[in-house]
């Protein structure tokens, strides 16, 4: 069996941590097709406490150490975002197979090398822990599209602001809510998931406007509050919004194609096709605009976790974890490939640099000119630490 080595035993390291035995933190969130070894932080009591809940652990307080004691076939990182990038390099560097948490990386700048070391290291698996793509109702989104469900999209709207999190949750880390040490805020931390599933439902836009607002609500230096307009490159238009302070917040998506209309929200999906396509609309029928016959008609289905399948949280982080070791074993194809999450970066890098410059940014993004507006916050930032570099 795979012997697996964990990096960063927080908050979701022991998630990850406890789903390796018999008694995991989310019910039913086991991973059985691999065996956690070791584990990796740089926090002793941590260590000891790992050590005391799984005595056969091996402890090391040196990620580098940890990849090259050849105790460990395949490592798991999560850790603060900004040290992914380096310690997937390091890891692929090692010939040794790697789950990164999200986000891939804080900047696409360093996101770039780690992809160039994978395309360099082909055989070495990298996959990223955007345990949403297991969600069935994002799975049948994805499949209604592939399958030209709701024809060419038009616009793609996304609500998301029910990851409620009080002042007391930035507190919490030294490192959250700052931009030396988290470089963003709800973007960065939050919506990862979100913005990555918008682009692989709807691909990638080629323009970006945002406005971000930075504290709002919260005492923290990075965005709590977000609204970015996108276009993408065949006229079709869409906005996201996000916010961690808005009680009770909502969570829907809305996207529309010429020829249907998929929206999820509140564990339902409603998938409506028009029976007559949107370029045959009878466009004439302007006689009577409140005659619901002249409305466009459609056929609507309805999918709730009774047709769809119910996946809680954890149990989609076990999900993927699993995928990833069946596919280092050659047994499936990752669900989220690594080299994939610099979409999601860019997208969250355009959105903070549109605030930041107060313009449209164009994609691909000036990685160069992201990097060093970031930089020039981080120098102002409260968190000292210098894991960035
Ligand atoms: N997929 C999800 O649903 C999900 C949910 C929460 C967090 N996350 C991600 O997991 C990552 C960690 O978040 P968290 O909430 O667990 O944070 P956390 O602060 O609770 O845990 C981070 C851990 O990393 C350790 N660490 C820091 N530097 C290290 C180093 N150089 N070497 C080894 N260990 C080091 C810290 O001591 C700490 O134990 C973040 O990137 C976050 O985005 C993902």
């Amino acid at each position: 069996m795979l012997r697996i080595g964990l990096v960063g035993i927080g908050f979701m390291g022991r998630v990850h941590m406890l789903s390796f035995t018999d008694k995991p933190m989310i019910p039913n969130a086991y991973v059985k097709n691999g065996k956690l070894v070791a584990v990796c932080d740089i926090d002793s009591k941590k260590l000891e406490q790992a050590k005391k809940e799984i005595p056969s652990l091996e402890i090391f307080s040196d990620y580098k150490e940890m990849l090259a004691s050849g105790k460990v076939d395949a490592v798991i990182i999560a850790t603060p975002h900004y040290l992914h990038p380096l310690m997937g390099i390091e890891a692929l560097k090692n010939k040794i197979p790697v789950l990164i948490e999200k986000p891939v990386g804080v900047f696409t700048k360093n996101v770039f090398e780690l992809n160039e070391v994978a395309s360099q290291n082909p055989d070495v698996v990298f996959g990223l822990l955007f345990n949403q793509r297991t969600n069935p109702f994002f799975v049948k989104a994805k499949e209604i599209i592939d399958n030209d469900g709701i024809g060419k999209l038009k616009r793609m709207n996304w609500m998301i602001t029910n990851w409620y999190r009080p002042q007391k949750y930035y507190d919490n880390g030294s490192w959250r809510g700052t931009w030396a040490g988290e470089g963003g805020g709800v973007l960065m931390n939050q919506a990862p998931h979100q913005i990555d599933l918008w682009q692989w439902l709807c691909g990638m836009p080629t323009k970006v406007r945002a406005y971000c607002k930075f504290g709002k609500n919260r005492n923290v230096e990075v965005e709590t509050d977000v609204t970015a307009y996108v276009e993408y490159p065949d006229g079709g238009s869409g906005v996201f919004v996000t916010s961690t302070h808005d009680a009770p917040g909502t969570n829907r998506l809305e996207l529309i194609g010429n020829n249907g209309k998929i929206v999820i929200e509140n564990e339902i999906l409603s998938y409506k096709k028009l029976l007559v396509p949107e370029n045959k609309l009878n466009e004439t029928a302007t006689a009577n605009l409140m005659d619901p016959k002249n409305a466009p008609q459609f056929e609507e289905v309805i999918y709730t976790k009774k047709e769809l399948g119910d996946i809680p949280w954890g149990v989609e982080h076990a999900i993927t974890i699993e995928n990833w070791i069946n596919t280092i074993e050659g047994k499936e194809e990752l669900i989220a490939p690594g080299i994939e999450g610099v979409k999601a970066l860019e997208l969250i890098n355009s959105m903070l640099l549109s605030t930041f410059l107060d313009k449209e940014i164009e994609l691909p993004i000036d990685s160069n000119k992201y990097y060093e507006e970031l930089m020039k916050k981080c120098e102002k930032s409260e968190f000292k630490d210098t894991w960035r570099v």
